[in-house]
């Protein structure tokens, strides 16, 4: 039962606590300002959901500046290069080499986990919110109503941080006319399996063959997580697990039957579609992360967007607060959309690379390997793709 109403007040109001809205809060209570975080899921839930593992250069560095880096440092897998798999033949990719930058291998869960824990005892955060409304946003503040353990809470707050990801309910408080979408979806989707398995090799490896395209990459010495691109609309569990072990070897190894086999932890669908809001802001509120786009999942850039917007979100509201100055936050939309466009670009250049449409022309299928030999063989052009690959490129 619902008990009867309380008004509380909070500088910033952030909704959802996934990677974007954790980070913000974290970054804004090391630089002395408040914010209340309400997220409609349990914490259990939150810890435990399995996303991309892959963070860029630039990420690791916000997380060991927002004081979350030292268990990442000891257990993530530092890389400096992957393997091409092209119709059976290996290509290395050397990007480090290329670019000077590596990435490194560490669940987003545990990103999750880390931020968790730095803010334990911290009050402000609330699982379990029901109802979560933006009521008003004006260009002084905001006012969020929503129901926390039982009872409904008002919340007055002067900026309002939409972390709410793809569906949920931030961007939908923009007023029709304020906000336009752009999307595509691809014609395909991933199949992704963790399990308990050693990967076939350290580095990842991007398959890209006629029975479609493939991925190894992994989560820790043990724990591998793979994919499989398959047409679109087929269900999670259409597959039985020795189909898609045959098929990941078909894929991966050519169906040598070295691919490595465990026990599937976790299966997950992950549609490929790419969205972009514009612009990430209107008046008081603020679009972060997956709640202002979208990537396909093929270069992994989902969780370093969010990072990066959740970095100059933070900056533009300590700069408001502690100095006084509303520059940065007024241009916070005018920095982050042209950005959001470089990773949307990238992953889009992947995903078309990687992928045959269904109704590929032989025409579509040359280019594609045009744009391999490409950057298989020109420095300039695999140093280019090193350098977004890695994030620099976007810093
Ligand atoms: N009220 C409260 N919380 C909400 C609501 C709502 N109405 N709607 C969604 N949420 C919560 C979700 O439960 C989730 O915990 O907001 C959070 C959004 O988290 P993410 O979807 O992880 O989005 P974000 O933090 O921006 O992180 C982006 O996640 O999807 C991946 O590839 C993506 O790695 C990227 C990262
Ligand atoms: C992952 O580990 O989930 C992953 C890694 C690299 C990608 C995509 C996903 O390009």
């Amino acid at each position: 039962m619902t008990s009867p109403g309380r008004t509380l007040h909070t500088p910033v109001c952030i909704i959802g606590a996934g990677p974007s809205g954790l980070l913000l809060s974290r970054l804004l209570r090391l630089n002395g300002v408040d914010s209340v975080v309400l997220e409609r899921r349990t914490r259990d839930h939150v810890e435990k959901r399995v996303r991309a593992g892959l963070l860029e250069q630039g990420t690791v560095e916000v997380l060991r500046d927002a004081g979350v880096g030292e268990r990442l440092d000891r257990e993530a897998l530092v890389h400096e290069g992957f393997e091409w798999r092209l119709d059976g033949a290996v290509h290395r990719m050397p990007f480090t080499e290329l670019c000077g930058a590596s990435v490194w291998m560490y669940g987003q869960q545990e990103v999750v986990k880390d931020l968790l824990d730095a803010r334990d005892g911290e009050p402000g955060l609330h699982f379990g919110v029901e109802d979560v409304r933006i009521a008003s946003v004006t260009a002084d503040g905001g006012r969020v109503v929503c129901t926390i353990d039982g009872q409904l809470t008002e919340l007055t707050c002067d900026f309002i941080a939409a972390c709410d990801g793809f569906h949920g309910v931030g961007r939908q408080a923009v007023p029709a006319g304020e906000l336009v979408g752009h999307e595509v979806t691809h014609p395909f989707a991933w199949l992704g399996v963790l399990t308990a398995a050693p990967p076939l090799s350290p580095e990842l490896i991007y398959a890209v063959g006629d029975r479609g395209f493939a991925l190894q990459s992994m989560r820790s010495p043990q724990v591998s997580r793979l994919y499989l691109s398959v047409p679109p609309g087929e269900g999670v569990d259409d597959r039985s697990d020795e189909q898609i072990w045959r098929e990941l070897d078909l894929r991966l190894t050519g169906g040598q039957g070295t691919l490595p086999t465990g026990r599937i932890l976790e299966r997950v669908m992950v549609p490929l579609r790419s969205f972009v809001a514009e612009p990430f802001q209107y008046r008081r509120l603020f679009l972060v992360g997956d709640a202002a786009h979208i990537v396909p999942p093929s270069a992994a850039k989902g969780l370093n967007m969010a990072v990066a917007d959740a970095r100059h979100l933070a900056e533009a509201l300590t700069d408001w607060y502690a100095h006084g100055r509303r520059e940065a936050l007024d241009g916070y939309s005018a920095t982050a959309v042209p950005r959001a466009w470089q990773g949307q670009q990238f992953s889009a250049s992947m995903t078309t690379l990687m992928h045959a449409a269904p109704d590929e022309s032989v025409f579509d299928r040359r280019l594609r390997r045009a744009r391999f030999e490409r950057l298989l063989s020109s420095t300039a052009e695999a140093t280019a793709f090193a350098e977004q690959y890695t994030g620099i490129a976007r810093r």
